[in-house]
């Protein structure tokens, strides 16, 4: 009798956003905009970073690694959202899903690790510039990386051993335009609500956890600077309110899906959007076209690239 109703599920279908068509075809061109956009400008920031080597410091090292798991976690999910968009055809394989569930939960990790070291750089800049070259030498710029991957690369594999028993029997639609956790665990047969627990702890706590001490830090070091002098905190306020509002939006809607008690509201995968159109924007937006040394930087490269052209 059960086998008869049970089938195994091979391949998952997105709902996708909306099935309205004019909607569809904004969210073709919205999306293909801002993907070229995301490409193109967080390769900028990593080649400026890489081929100026006045920018060979350690924010600006850790900008061009945050661009790079930006462009990384947006191409896991926009092109396939933009084919669904395009073709009507919405299939995902099961292995597609669960590969896709593990390499985000690598890029997140890696990114809240990786804001972590960008805000302790700020901290130490502002607050003990005299050892700045000292602390956040180029030895703790590898190390933060290092941290960064293999912490990301743990936190996915202890969420996979969560999952690897899950049993499904169809239904086999994802109300969403990718894979994500909460939406997969739900689909499955087995009873899961220890798993959800469990994800909820990993995934929500860690990110509130992290959303928390990251804000924290950022309104100890304009204390500080305040307290200091209050000439400098206007200053420290421009650089700082980039980083502050990158980090509200990355960790607002990894906040919402894991924490959120309620049953899954619609809101929250056109909150996904933030983390895989917005965020990855910001980051070539705001820390770099307002920033001097980094236009410089572009002018210099730019004014480059004619005579490297004709000596090839
Ligand atoms: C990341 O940072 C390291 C040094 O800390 C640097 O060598 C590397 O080029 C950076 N990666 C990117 C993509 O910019």
């Amino acid at each position: 009798m059960y086998e008869a109703n049970y089938s195994e599920v091979s391949e998952f279908v997105f709902l996708g956003l909306s099935t309205f068509r004019p909607m569809q075809h904004f969210l073709l061109t919205f999306s293909t905009v801002f993907y070229v956009t995301i490409v193109l400008g967080n390769l900028l920031v990593m080649f400026t970073v890489i081929f100026d080597s006045r920018l060979h410091s350690p924010m600006y090292f850790l900008l061009a690694n945050l661009s790079f798991i930006d462009l990384c976690l947006s191409t896991l999910t926009v092109p396939k959202m933009i084919s669904d968009l395009c073709s009507g055809q919405n299939a995902v394989s099961f292995q597609g899903c669960v590969i896709q569930i593990f390499v985000l939960h690598v890029l997140g990790g890696s990114e809240m690790v990786l804001l972590i070291a960008m805000a302790l750089d700020r901290y130490v800049a502002i607050c003990k510039p005299l050892h700045y070259l000292t602390i956040m030498s180029p030895q703790m710029c590898i190390w933060l990386l290092l941290g960064a991957w293999v912490i990301g690369l743990i936190h996915s594999v202890v969420q996979l051993t969560f999952i690897r028993h899950l049993y499904f029997c169809g239904p086999n639609e994802i109300d969403s335009f990718y894979c994500d956790l909460p939406r997969f665990i739900r689909l499955s047969c087995t009873d899961t609500y220890n798993l959800e627990f469990m994800v909820t702890a990993n995934s929500g706590f860690t990110s509130m956890g992290t959303f928390f001490l990251l804000i924290f830090s950022y309104i100890f070091i304009l204390v500080t600077v305040w307290k200091r002098s209050s000439g400098g905190l206007s200053k420290a306020l421009s650089t700082l309110s980039a980083h502050i509002t990158v980090v509200v939006l990355f960790f607002g809607p990894w906040i919402f899906f894991y924490v959120w008690p309620l049953p899954t509201v619609p809101v929250d995968k056109c909150l996904a959007i933030l983390d895989f159109l917005i965020t990855p924007i910001l980051n070539p937006a705001i820390y770099t076209l307002r920033n001097k040394d980094m236009k410089m930087a572009m002018k210099r490269l730019s004014s480059q690239f004619p005579s490297l052209r004709k000596i090839s």
